[in-house]
């Protein structure tokens, strides 16, 4: 869409060791929706510098070709006969009437070019094979030297040609209620896209947008005031759990009414059901009545009622930043902007939106119609057609969660500064979500203030459920929920108990504090790489066993291939974050090994880029699991400490350079990593 920020962040001024042309060459991150404009590929990045070179010899070979032609690189399917190839011959031969072999040998013909000479071993006719296909190896000096250049603090990670200002919704509980499982996607994929963006050199903001207003909160205030009037609660000693029980009663005792407000919330059919709707809230019952006022007074910040308020909102953030802490989740005081700090901005802004004639009365309701988006300035939709209107003020005149969440929008825009927002919420609240920035793009909350740098992209980093390891909701054996600080509090043991008896069985047992921590580590990384890990939008299951296990694709795979790493250079003499001698040692990459665990680290800058683009934090666990497994190949194939020295020197700076990617990129996935374990 344009005049939306584009932020594919071009890379800026490559590292490369050569003067190369610049060029249109595509990325990594092509099939992320957000790719585009030239980009240069980065330092050390084989496979953008091969394709950026493989495009301007087909353009050279064939300059009537219109557009980018795709030099289809992809690893060699045969080894023996090269490290990639190119099959793009065979697709355009028939577009150039020459048999595939033709085009083939053209390309080979025109293949000497800045980005390719010293890259890999110059092509010749005998570099096609079968039908059509380039076998392509790289120049063994050719890699060193792309490794080389890689080796630098930023691991090959360019600064961003404009760092972007990002917003990222994550977290956003309730107040009065416990925490369980399912509050723990939102946290982690919001902190790990935090993260991922903060490295890429990004300017991000966290926001958490805590439940805390509305008639709910107000029904727990009243029952919790009444309780504590009644002598059996004190508000000194309040917990999470008393909330709970009192949130839960409060509902059941408004259970009527709170189904009206349900179709309030789901309403997209007209004046007849705002009509039922308003019967539904004239019938209120008495509990419900007394609810109303507590709110009325909580909005008129009556000093009581708003200090019983303020008690139940402390409780609730404390556990919430205490979990926060618990499962390492960057998240502060500073980053909540709950529902209430933006009560006072509604009426207004709603006011504004209907003097405008985009809110309109709905049988005493006001609602946004979504279905036939204006025209932007460049002749394209502002959104895309929306069928179900929105209601952003009841006939009883209250507000909905929709409309503090466009209030939040036009805040992240116009005083956070955000060009791209991004909502880390459940699937399930997709066509909420999707309302919600549709109102905020036409009443043009979305506006950045430098006009020529169009709007800000308002993106909903989609989740789906955590399921229990049966593939149904996660429950107890009685069917309560679980409360997640005693979950993780389990998983955390169980990790300690699986560290331990590993440990047992070298005959080094762990201390009762050392496993503690350890168990904490291990255990962070089973959960969040079990999640990150996952495709995004679909289901996980909560299954402590199968993200627990030290093989295969799970958290602490990772991290012990990271701690085999650090004993490695351990061994050869580094101490702790100290240097192996000769630090700088010539890379030496003969082994099929070493060279594809080259091949494999250099894949990090744009795996990186192309998980933070794409929002999808599984791509880059994908890399980093596919180079702890080239680790456990190479130390398998390749003596590191006993290999005569010129290698044994190239294969320590190779082992340290895949330490600090791996815990890099452990880092950018909010998993604490370890010494030992
Ligand atoms: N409190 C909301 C809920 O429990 C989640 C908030 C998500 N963020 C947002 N801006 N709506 O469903």
């Amino acid at each position: 869409m344009r005049g939306v920020v584009n932020y594919a962040s071009a890379f800026a001024g490559n590292a490369l060791s050569i003067i190369a042309p610049m060029t249109s060459t595509g990325t990594e991150a092509g099939n992320s929706s957000h790719a585009g404009g030239s980009v240069a590929p980065g330092a050390g990045d084989v496979s953008s510098r091969l394709r950026a070179g493989l495009i301007a010899a087909m353009r050279a070979a064939f300059p009537q070709l219109e557009g980018e032609p795709d030099p289809l690189v992809s690893p060699n399917k045969n080894p023996a006969l090269g490290d990639f190839q190119c099959n793009a011959a065979m697709g355009l031969s028939k577009k150039l009437g020459k048999s595939p072999r033709e085009v083939a040998a053209a390309i080979v013909a025109s293949s000497r070019n800045a980005w390719l000479d010293g890259l890999i071993e110059p092509l010749t006719d005998g570099a096609i094979a079968g039908p059509g296909f380039i076998n392509i190896r790289l120049a063994t000096a050719g890699l060193a030297g792309q490794l080389e250049a890689f080796d630098t603090p930023a691991l090959g990670v360019p600064a961003p040609v404009r760092a972007q200002r990002v917003v990222i919704d994550l977290m956003g509980v309730n107040l009065a209620k416990n925490m369980h499982v399912g509050h723990l996607r939102s946290p982690v994929i919001g902190d790990a896209l935090a993260r991922m963006l903060t490295r890429l050199g990004h300017s991000v903001v966290r926001q958490n947008h805590v439940g805390d207003w509305g008639l709910n909160i107000a029904m727990t205030t009243a029952r919790v005031q009444q309780l504590v009037a009644k002598g059996e609660l004190s508000l000194a000693t309040l917990t999470l759990d008393d909330l709970d029980k009192a949130y839960a009663f409060s509902q059941r005792e408004c259970q009527r009414d709170l189904a009206g407000l349900e179709a309030a919330k789901r309403w997209n059919m007209g004046p007849k059901a705002i009509a039922e709707l308003e019967e539904q809230v004239h019938g209120a019952t008495e509990a419900f009545a007394h609810a109303r006022s507590t709110l009325l007074k909580l909005q008129a910040k009556d000093p009581a009622t708003h200090a019983v308020w303020q008690r139940i909102y402390s409780v609730t953030m404390r556990a919430c930043l205490d979990v926060c802490t618990l499962i390492n989740v960057q998240l502060s005081d500073a980053d909540t902007a709950g529902e209430s700090s933006y009560a006072d901005e509604l009426a207004p802004m709603v006011e504004e939106l209907q003097a405008r004639g985009l809110a309109v009365q709905d049988a005493g309701a006001l609602i946004v119609r979504l279905d036939n988006p204006p025209k932007d300035a460049w002749g394209e939709l502002l959104f895309e057609p929306i069928s179900e209107p929105c209601l952003i003020r009841k006939t009883d005149g209250g507000y909905l969660y929709a409309t503090t969440d466009v209030a939040a929008c036009r805040r992240r825009v116009q005083k956070l500064g955000a060009e791209r927002a991004i909502y880390a919420v459940d699937a399930r609240q997709a066509l909420h979500l999707r309302q919600v920035f549709a109102i905020a793009h036409l009443a043009g909350y979305s506006q950045l203030a430098a006009a020529e740098n169009g709007r800000a992209s308002f993106e909903h980093a989609a989740f789906g459920a955590i399921l229990g390891s049966d593939g149904r909701p996660f429950k107890t054996r009685t069917g309560d929920s679980v409360k997640l600080s005693d979950l993780l509090q389990e998983t955390f043991d169980r990790a300690g108990q699986v560290v331990q008896a590993r440990a047992a069985e070298r005959g080094t047992p762990y201390s009762a504090s050392e496993l503690a921590t350890i168990g904490r580590a291990v255990g962070i990384a089973a959960i969040k790489y079990s999640d990150l890990s996952t495709d995004r939008v679909k289901d996980v299951l909560f299954n402590v066993d199968a993200m627990l296990a030290f093989e295969g694709d799970t958290g602490p795979y990772l991290l012990y291939a990271l701690v085999r790493l650090k004993r490695i250079r351990e061994k050869a003499g580094a101490g702790e974050g100290g240097t192996v001698q000769n630090e700088r040692a010539a890379f030496v990459l003969e082994h099929a090994s070493e060279k594809a665990l080259a091949l494999t680290l250099l894949r990090y800058p744009q795996s990186l880029k192309s998980a933070a683009d794409a929002l999808e934090p599984h791509r880059l666990c994908q890399m980093l699991y596919e180079l702890a497994k080239a680790c456990a190949v190479f130390y398998d194939q390749c003596p590191v400490i006993d290999a005569p020295p010129t290698q044994r020197a190239s294969r320590l700076r190779l082992c340290g350079l895949a330490e600090r990617v791996l815990e890099d990129g452990l880092a950018c996935l909010g998993i604490p990593t370890l010494q030992r374990m």
